[in-house]
């Protein structure tokens, strides 16, 4: 199919980044994976862009005992290929400390009291500090009560609790009930307005963009409703199987690991209704007056909503891949989904009868994340004619990962005296236009926390609603003993998946 390609010019953009506030980080967990993989090239990324504080540094907190050099040695192996001036990477690593010690212990607590007033001294910094969760979700509750009374948390201190934040990975909880418990220890010892939980999704810029695409543009707007649009399919699709989570994954499963918190974050995003402003809480505001709106799943007849799969053996690129139940850790007998697809409605003016299909698996056959619109079809042919009664919807693609960038398909003539019509796709690439490809989200949501802006994290309310869609449901496969369907590891699609969607006379977007 043809393609058209836009070209904007760069002094049209209009940008504006704030450097992250003077402050210290303080990691728990600083010797896992998230650390690795994530933070610390992410913290990195700001230095190098200037955006990172002059007066920053980074206290790695974990139970292994090692001294600040052997903690520097090994970030500077897992940023060995980022660093490319050796002074600058040893100005970077030079802010960074190690202390260990047992979560439990207040004594821990205490000697990072004393660390953070020193590191505070010597850099300057007035008492910015970003405590950062970085451990097994069990452990969050000791971390904050053990922060609270170590006076670190500082929620009743008026000079401090606006520069004292607290960092929260997922999972916020496993159901609606341990949700509201963790907010529950947590706003005890912080203010909300102290609280960033993560989704990393909202920090990916094709995500964001899905605002400035909505609110910046006039042209979209007033066809973004039922008038005008079928349906909208929102597909993340990854091709990884579990890897070596198999203990937490199992006890999660599609639903809880990105469904809850990732897809519904995005379906928010994509129908909300526009917000008074770039401000923390009136977007957030609309998000949660969104996700409210969603109508409760039909729990009697959930089967005809909602299908699950588990991968079973199969081939990705190729190459062999083992079964969900033959993974490191998971039983033979595991009934955990790994795929999960689901019709839903948003019961508002906007949205009502419109159905989202939503999609999200692991070990599918590649990685896919994107947000498709599907317009409603011309209300007649005017070409029938030339025998040219089916006229293609448009479809606009809000490609999140990996080629970020938007596409929007329309009909045009072709060249030649006959009546031939053809879909044309107007795409923008992110990686065309601007060179490189989009940041990494932790980079965004870190400088977002620095800069104390909660716009891009989820709030209490929101965690709670999103819950409330999925617990229900949650709770009647444990009782009912739901089995998923299996799929082969590779596939696109599988024939119950393919019969929700086929149903309703649509047809799922290829990978
Ligand atoms: C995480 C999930 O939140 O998101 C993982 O726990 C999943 O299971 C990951 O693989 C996907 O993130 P991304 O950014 O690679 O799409």
């Amino acid at each position: 199919m043809p393609e058209i390609t836009p070209s904007i010019s760069k002094n049209e953009l209009i940008c504006t980044e704030t450097p992250g506030d003077p402050c210290g980080m303080i990691v728990f967990g600083a010797s896992g994976d998230l650390t690795k993989r994530k933070l610390l090239s992410s913290l990195f990324a700001l230095y190098t862009q200037e955006l990172l504080s002059e007066k920053f540094y980074f206290i790695g907190c974990g139970r292994k005992d090692i001294s600040d050099g052997e903690y520097r040695k090994t970030c500077q192996d897992i940023l060995a290929e980022d660093c490319k001036e050796p002074s600058r990477c040893e100005d970077f690593l030079s802010r960074i400390y190690f202390i260990n010690g047992d979560y439990g212990d207040p004594s821990f607590y205490k000697s990072i009291k004393i660390k953070v007033a020193d590191l505070d001294k010597k850099n300057n910094v007035d008492g910015n500090h970003i405590f950062y969760l970085s451990v097994p979700p069990q452990i969050y509750p000791v971390i904050v009560q053990n922060l609270c009374s170590s006076g670190l948390s500082c929620k009743e201190n008026k000079d401090l609790v606006q520069k004292v934040r607290l960092i929260v990975e997922k999972p916020f909880g496993r159901n609606l009930n341990s949700a509201k418990e963790l907010n529950n220890i947590i706003l005890r010892c912080f203010d909300e307005s102290q609280v960033y939980r993560i989704d990393h999704y909202l920090g990916k810029e094709t995500v964001q963009n899905i605002l400035m695409f909505r609110f910046a543009n006039a042209i979209f707007e007033p066809v973004w409703n039922l008038q005008y649009i079928d349906h909208v399919q929102i597909t993340i699709a990854e091709s990884l199987g579990i890897e070596h989570r198999g203990g937490y994954y199992d006890q999660s499963g599609a639903v809880r690991d990105m469904f809850q918190n990732h897809m519904l974050g995005m379906l928010s995003l994509v129908a909300m209704e526009p917000p008074a402003s770039f401000e923390a809480n009136h977007i957030r505001n609309e998000k949660v007056k969104l996700l409210e709106c969603i109508r409760p799943l039909d729990l009697d007849a959930w089967s005809r909503n909602i299908v699950t799969g588990q991968y079973a053996a199969g081939q990705i690129d190729g190459k062999d891949v083992c079964g969900y139940k033959d993974e490191e850790g998971i039983t033979e007998d595991s009934t955990t989904e790994t795929f999960i697809a689901a019709k839903m409605y948003i019961d508002n003016w906007r949205w009502k009868s419109v159905p989202f299909y939503l999609r999200t698996g692991k070990r599918m056959k590649k990685k896919v994340t994107e947000i498709a619109v599907s317009f409603k079809n011309v209300p007649h042919s005017m070409f029938s004619c030339f025998g040219i009664d089916e006229l293609p919807a448009n479809v606009l693609i809000l490609k999140i990962q990996p080629n970020e960038g938007i596409e929007l398909s329309f009909q045009a003539k072709r060249p030649g005296s006959k009546m031939c019509i053809s879909t044309l796709r107007m795409n923008f690439n992110y990686a065309d236009l601007f060179g490189t490809r989009a940041p990494e989200a932790y980079q965004r949501l870190l400088l977002d926390c620095m800069t104390g802006d909660q716009t891009l994290f989820i709030r209490q309310d929101d965690v709670e609603v999103c819950w409330s869609l999925v617990t229900p449901l949650l709770e009647k496969w444990k009782t009912e003993k739901m089995t998923p369907f299996t799929y082969p590891a590779g596939v696109e699609s599988f024939s119950q998946a393919d019969a929700l969607i086929q149903n309703d006379g649509k047809k799922w977007r290829k990978l």
